[in-house]
């Protein structure tokens, strides 16, 4: 098959004061094909996408446009059709959403005056081919994250695009909105239209793409049909490691039962009669399906939610939690499930979502600001937190980072405890790793002691000294050693073996 090609490049290499971050890049990209570009935070993604849409020029190498060697600058590129949603976004906050749609670009009537109504018109359609509800007269800082963000698409989808390159797009989209994004990226692709997708999350990448593009330090170390890789195997060739690497070596629990739990009902009846311990210096992990309890489980047990019936027995002694800040005070604090409801205050600055918890510590007739900021930078170099400073707007960090502010906050709390909810959720591999071995670090440093709630399967078995299975509000089984295995795992969250 004769296949079109928009746009290759030979060769492309590109520096930085000198530091290389690509080395002799080839890629091609055919006509009507969705591509994902897939790489760890610094992989050199969104510069390759930046070199192929003439806003940075590469040190060495070529680029082709429809076979013809070209140097390219963003004016030209736009004239081929080549368009670049940038990571960072570009609209401009003062300017109503029509004209950010066609800033640079406008309409013009007869007599060349700018056709308003024309734009605005033609933005009302835009708005809707993506099943939007905004108001093309809305002034841009009126609008959420996710909403600028989809207005950048919509602009971009303006402007006759033959190339569209969108550079991690759903980073701030809800589960809804890249669906509605999808379905405009496949109505794109059904018009001829090539798309270039960039995500950290593999799972949309491998719905969305036909082609994966793995870089790697600056170097394609894949490319071929995104059907003929495992989300894992991205994984493994994104990082360059075995995924075992991935996990730091296991503690060695200390064997001194610091929590023991014993016929713990919750009074809603989402837990059942679970009974467990934990030893200190270990990570007990706790598997199941969705609905199985889990969340529901650790909920109560930190005085979330209210129990009924059970014995939860702290360092030898019978306690009776009934709220989280009771639970803080015995030592156990709890990391949720979904960060942006209860983890983090988004709109407060990096340093306040540390010591949000523990202002007492802070405070002595007057919050003692300096302290405060004295611990935001221990934690920023602890758990190497990227952020430009302690007043950084928390939703304006990375998730890995929000997640890292959030640990921060509970390490800061004095607990040695730790229940960590899904912690890995929506972070990128590089720091899934990181948060691995702060756990570790933790519990090397002070004897911590983990529960850790994940519905990944190999993160839970890599990272797990025990792990307990629910199912249906109850314990299924607990498994360690030889038997903390997937298949294992499976066959008691759901009850069926694969023999059937
Ligand atoms: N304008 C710049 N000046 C200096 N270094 C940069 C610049 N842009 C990117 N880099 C560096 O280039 C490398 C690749 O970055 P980038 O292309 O943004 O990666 P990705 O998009 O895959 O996360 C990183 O090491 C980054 O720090
Ligand atoms: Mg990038």
């Amino acid at each position: 098959m004769n296949e079109e090609v928009i746009l290759e490049t030979r060769g492309v290499s590109m520096e930085f004061s000198g530091v290389r971050v690509l080395h002799s890049v080839d890629v091609k990209f055919t006509r009507g094909k969705i591509y994902g570009i897939v790489g760890e935070n610094g992989a050199g993604k969104s510069t390759l996408m930046k070199i192929v849409s003439g806003f940075l020029q590469p040190v060495e190498g070529e680029i082709f446009v429809y076979g013809k060697k070209t140097t390219l600058n963003p004016l030209k590129a736009k004239e081929l059709g080549i368009i670049l949603i940038p990571q960072e976004l570009n609209l401009v906050d003062t300017l109503r959403v029509y004209e950010n749609i066609f800033l640079g670009n406008e309409m013009k009537s007869r007599f060349l005056f700018l056709d308003k109504k024309k734009m605005i018109e033609e933005s009302k359609r835009l708005v809707k081919r993506f099943g939007l509800n905004i108001s093309p007269l809305q002034f841009v800082y009126r609008l959420s994250p996710a909403q600028k963000q989809l207005i950048e698409i919509v602009k971009a989808v303006s402007k006759s695009a033959r190339l569209l390159i969108m550079d991690e797009p759903t980073s701030a989209l809800s589960e809804r909105e890249v669906k509605n994004l999808f379905n405009l990226i496949r109505r794109m692709k059904e018009e001829g239209i090539t798309v270039i997708f960039i995500s950290h999350r593999l799972k949309e990448v491998k719905e969305i793409a036909d082609e994966i593009i793995v870089l790697r330090d600056g170097r394609k170390v894949y490319e071929g049909r995104a059907s003929g890789l495992t989300e894992k195997e991205i994984a493994q060739l994104m990082i360059g490691r075995h995924l075992s690497e991935m996990y730091p070596e296991k503690s060695i629990p200390k064997g001194e039962i610091v929590l023991k739990v014993e016929n713990f009902f919750s009074a809603d009846g989402s837990v059942k009669n679970v009974s467990f311990d934990l030893r200190k210096g270990e990570i007990l992990g706790f598997y199941g399906l969705v609905g199985s309890g889990r969340t529901e489980l650790m909920e109560t047990l930190v005085g979330i939610r209210r129990k009924s019936a059970g014995r939860v027995t702290l360092h030898g002694a019978e306690v009776n939690i009934t709220s989280p800040d009771e639970a803080k005070k015995l030592g156990i604090v709890y990391l949720p499930e979904d960060r942006k409801t209860a983890g983090i205050v988004p709109i407060l600055e990096v340093y306040k979502n540390i010591t949000l918890m523990n202002l007492e510590k802070y405070s002595r007739f007057l919050l003692k600001k300096d302290l405060e900021i004295e611990a935001f930078r221990r934690y920023k170099e602890k758990f190497s937190i990227v952020s430009r400073g302690p007043y950084q707007l928390v939703k304006t960090l990375s998730g890995g980072n929000q997640q890292k502010v959030v640990i921060s906050k509970l390490v800061d709390t004095g607990a040695r405890i730790f229940i960590f909810d899904e912690p890995t959720r929506g972070v990128d591999v590089n720091a899934k790793h990181q948060i691995y071995h702060i756990i570790r670090n933790l519990i090397d440093e002070f004897d911590a002691t983990f529960i850790v709630v994940s519905s990944e399967l190999p993160e839970i078995i890599g990272i797990s000294n025990r792990v307990v299975v629910m199912r249906n509000g109850e314990v299924a089984g607990i498994v360690e050693g030889e038997g903390l295995n997937e298949k294992n795992l499976i066959y008691l969250a759901t009850g069926v073996s694969e023999e059937g």
